[in-house]
């Protein structure tokens, strides 16, 4: 199903085009971050899209690309690899819910036929935690022993780390489930970023929750993710709590935090 499509109407025979039309849509360029924000900017001089978006569905044949886009941008917005080599491991933690028990609230960004960005949404947290406690970690924990994850010393300060955030009470993070029962997580890739495909698939999201007449939606960013939170923002969520997260950078292991967001529907 084809939805938020961000193509405007080509400009009318015999109008003067406008500057962005000559802009070519050129491949290596598209490759470019900045690339992004110049076509995204040249939208508003009223030209042609290079390119059409649309949300839709998660279909079975999205799966590598949703998983691979978690892990590019694992580390708030940037790959896995910045804190952790396991990156399947880590693809498993981040999806895998998602992709085998609830698909059906799992959205993704289409550009020219790739898959671009996604949002992992959940209706049920009941049944999120369990299934993460007695299915995803156990399954995520045979697999990373296997593959000799937790041979490595990175392994193990991540875990000493998440101990020391457990003690500081960092996840503890109390949600007021009643009104704000659905979560969700969104991420786009860093070449497609400032084209409208977050706020589409935020938008498709907010219409799934209207429909199913629930109150409203929480999510966790951190606190040090400047790009996330303006985003967040924008889309009317508000900062509901605040809480502490032991993280490593570098050699050195910082306290930083995690903000929990809220939207009321
Ligand atoms: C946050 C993220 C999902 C935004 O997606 P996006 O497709 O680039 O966002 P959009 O182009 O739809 O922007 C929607 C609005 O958010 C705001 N916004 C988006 N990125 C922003 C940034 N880096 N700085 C400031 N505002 C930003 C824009 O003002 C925009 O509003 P506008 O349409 O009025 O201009 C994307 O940057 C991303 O994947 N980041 C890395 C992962 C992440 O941080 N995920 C969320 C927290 S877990």
């Amino acid at each position: 199903m084809a939805a938020g499509a961000l193509r405007q109407a080509p400009a009318a025979p015999g109008k003067i085009l406008p500057l962005s039309f000559f802009i070519p849509d050129n491949p290596f360029l598209n490759h470019l971050p900045f690339w992004a924000i110049i076509k995204n900017h040249f939208r508003f001089l009223g030209g042609p899209n290079l390119s059409e978006m649309i949300v839709r569905p998660f279909q079975e044949k999205d799966r590598d690309r949703v998983r691979q886009i978690a892990g590019d941008t694992a580390n708030r917005g940037r790959p896995v690899e910045t804190f952790f080599r396991g990156r399947s491991v880590m693809e498993d933690l981040l999806t895998d819910y998602y992709i085998q028990d609830e698909p059906q609230s799992l959205l993704v960004a289409e550009c020219d036929g790739l898959v671009v960005g996604y949002l992992t949404g959940c209706f049920d947290q009941a049944n999120f935690q369990k299934r993460m406690a007695w299915r995803v970690v156990p399954e995520t924990f045979w697999r990373a022993l296997w593959q000799g994850v937790f041979l490595r010393r990175e392994t193990w300060r991540m875990l000493y780390n998440g101990y020391r955030t457990l003690l500081s009470g960092g996840f503890d993070k109390r949600i007021p489930i009643k009104e704000y029962p659905v979560h969700l997580h969104i991420n786009v890739d860093s070449r497609y970023r400032h084209q409208q495909a977050g706020r589409h698939l935020m938008e498709k999201f907010f219409t799934m929750v209207r429909r199913r007449n629930l109150p409203g939606i929480h999510a966790v960013v951190r606190a040090d993710n400047a790009a996330g939170r303006q985003f967040f923002e924008k889309m009317g969520f508000v900062q509901l709590s605040r809480h502490p997260l032991i993280w490593p950078e570098g050699e050195k292991d910082r306290q930083r935090y995690t903000l929990v967001y809220g939207k009321r529907l």
